[in-house]
């Protein structure tokens, strides 16, 4: 009987991509499930595209309360699911998936994950009136739906892709502007905040090739890349003395919600937790 009720109370998550080896969500759900005391597991699963939908169909024989989604499968489990959250629709995209009354339902927390990161980690950021944004991708849509809902005026969009940037912009309306990186100089000078959302910069891609030289004195700097904890972005605007936030706290702010869904408890990101990542992350080379 105890272990009929045991198996029950048993939880499981996971997530789900393809590769999936380095993520880090199994770390971050793992020390959460450790330190509330739940009885679970999280682990991670390589889920070719041609088998998402198998998989999804067999979460319930798994034993599986949920799962995190990534690449390359955020747009087909939104997709997919039965149920999805308006931030998801809004994004097209989604990265939590979980079971409600048997359904399938599907959220985006990458938009809510950036909010957080930057209220823990740079407060008040959210006085800045006008941004500059590196990157048109996905990452790109959910940080500058966070600016504009946190009352950011205006963003400036830079993208390799002008076009890519425009069509971005125009999905935002007349508060989002499109450009290319020439511009980059001029646009600095009245940014009171600059957020990298490309991947360029991570560990082994080509670094991002901006200099900061005219970014007003005051500005914020962010960048989404964690690995390395400091990238080129971060050291240089460090060196001119600005405020700066890199991206591990985006990661851990986004898996939040996903816990809460599968665990039954809103988990907190805490030092601890944050320097349980931040060891990984230099054992990594970062
Ligand atoms: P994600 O969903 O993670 O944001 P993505 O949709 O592949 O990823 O977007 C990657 C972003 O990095 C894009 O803005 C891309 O620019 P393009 O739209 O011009 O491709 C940018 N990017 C990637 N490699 C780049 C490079 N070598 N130089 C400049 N920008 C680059």
């Amino acid at each position: 009987m105890d272990q009929i009720v045991s198996e029950m109370e048993f939880k499981r998550a996971c997530v789900i991509g393809s590769p999936i080896a380095h993520s880090r969500s199994p770390l971050i759900h793992n020390y959460w499930l450790k330190h509330h005391g739940i009885a679970g597991t999280y682990d991670k699963i390589e889920v070719k595209p041609a088998e998402l939908e198998a998989f999804f169909a067999s979460l319930a024989e798994r034993g599986l309360a949920g799962c995190n989604v990534t690449v390359p499968h955020k747009e087909e489990a939104l997709r997919l699911a039965k149920h999805r959250t308006a931030r998801a629709d809004e994004f097209g995209a989604a990265n939590t998936i979980w079971f409600e009354n048997g359904e399938l339902c599907a959220d985006n927390t990458d938009s809510h994950g950036y909010e957080m990161s930057l209220d823990q980690d740079a407060p008040g950021w959210d006085n800045a009136e006008r941004a500059l944004v590196f990157g048109a991708g996905g990452a790109s849509r959910a940080i500058i739906a966070a600016l504009l809902r946190r009352g950011v005026e205006h963003v400036d969009l830079i993208n390799r892709s002008v076009e890519r940037a425009e069509e971005l912009a125009r999905l935002f309306g007349r508060r989002v502007s499109a450009s290319g990186f020439d511009r980059a100089p001029l646009l600095m000078k009245d940014a009171d905040l600059l957020v990298n959302t490309t991947a360029l910069g991570m560990l082994g891609k080509e670094p991002l090739d901006v200099s900061l030289d005219t970014l007003k004195d005051s500005a914020l700097v962010s960048d989404i890349v964690y690995v390395p904890l400091e990238t080129g972005l971060i050291k240089q605007a460090k060196a001119r003395g600005h405020r700066v936030a890199g991206g591990l706290g985006m990661l851990l702010h986004q898996a939040v919600p996903g816990f809460a869904a599968w665990f039954g408890t809103t988990p907190e990101v805490t030092p601890a937790l944050r320097a349980i990542v931040e060891d990984d992350v230099r054992k990594a080379g970062g």
